[in-house]
């Protein structure tokens, strides 16, 4: 069942679609500039954050609203966590991968999450409770149950050491499990979620990265650890999301407990 919370998130993904994908594709594009090193920023995020503040504001007055580039993070009981572009370094550099990712959180527990990839349209949706959901059709995560059949995506950013993200790529590649790194975490849940990869996992990640995507996971039959605990919400936190037959091992090769 699609509640209102549902429809009411995925019309928002939907409605702010074309103006990622009008930006994207217009030829005189205004450059990026960086926040931090390898970390993009275009006026689209600024202008996507903007449109989605006002839409949510007009909409439901109550609620709040923590945005990747805005902040705004108060002690509200109904919480909209905007991501208005996941993936700006692609879309940055005239890569063809990003999202927009809304996910609400309902005294602390997310609620809806929707997450939307205008370039090749797919929404992916999903309800507590109510199952994940792509373009209408119910997704669950894979069932491979062997590293050596498996990908995983290992996001990356400078937040944390370079050895250490090696590390863990060369451990993940040594068990015959496929790496990659497309630069959205958020497609990466939304796809641990359809079966389209195992795995995603990052030593550091923020809460608009993956407010929808972890709700995705859980809904589609996958497990992910308690991002949300020590504060993961203000200060982001290590994520792990796997199809439910490899979590364990892939907690073990991560070391991020599912606990
Ligand atoms: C980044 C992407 C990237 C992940 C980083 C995020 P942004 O978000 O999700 O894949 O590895 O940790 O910061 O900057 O594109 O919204």
């Amino acid at each position: 069942m699609t509640t209102p919370l549902m429809q009411a998130v995925k019309e928002l993904a939907l409605s702010a679609g074309p103006l990622i994908r009008d930006a994207f594709l217009e030829p005189d594009r205004p450059a990026y500039s960086l926040k931090g090193q390898q970390d993009y920023l275009t006026e689209t995020d600024l202008a996507v954050e903007q449109f989605v503040r006002e839409q949510i504001t007009q909409r439901f007055p109550q609620d709040g609203v923590l945005g990747e580039e805005g902040g705004g993070l108060t002690d509200v009981e109904r919480l909209w966590i905007v991501d208005p572009i996941d993936g700006t370094a692609n879309f940055a550099r005239n890569i063809a991968h990003f999202c927009i990712s809304l996910g609400v959180m309902v005294q602390g527990q997310l609620e809806a999450g929707a997450i939307y990839d205008p370039m090749r349209d797919e929404l992916f949706l999903a309800g507590r409770g109510q199952g994940a959901w792509l373009n209408g059709r119910r997704l669950q995560v894979s069932n491979i149950s062997a590293l050596n059949m498996a990908s995983a995506e290992i996001g990356w950013s400078s937040r944390k050491p370079v050895d250490a993200y090696l590390n863990l790529v060369s451990r993940t590649m040594h068990t015959g499990c496929a790496v990659r790194r497309a630069g959205s975490g958020a497609l990466g849940l939304a796809y641990v979620s359809a079966g389209r990869i195992e795995c995603y996992a990052e030593q550091h990640i923020n809460a608009w990265d993956v407010a929808a995507g972890l709700l995705l996971v859980t809904e589609a039959g996958g497990r992910i650890n308690p991002f949300w605990a020590n504060d993961g919400l203000r200060q982001g936190n290590a994520v792990l999301a796997s199809n439910a037959l490899l979590a364990d091992s892939f907690s073990a090769l991560t070391q991020i407990s599912l606990a």
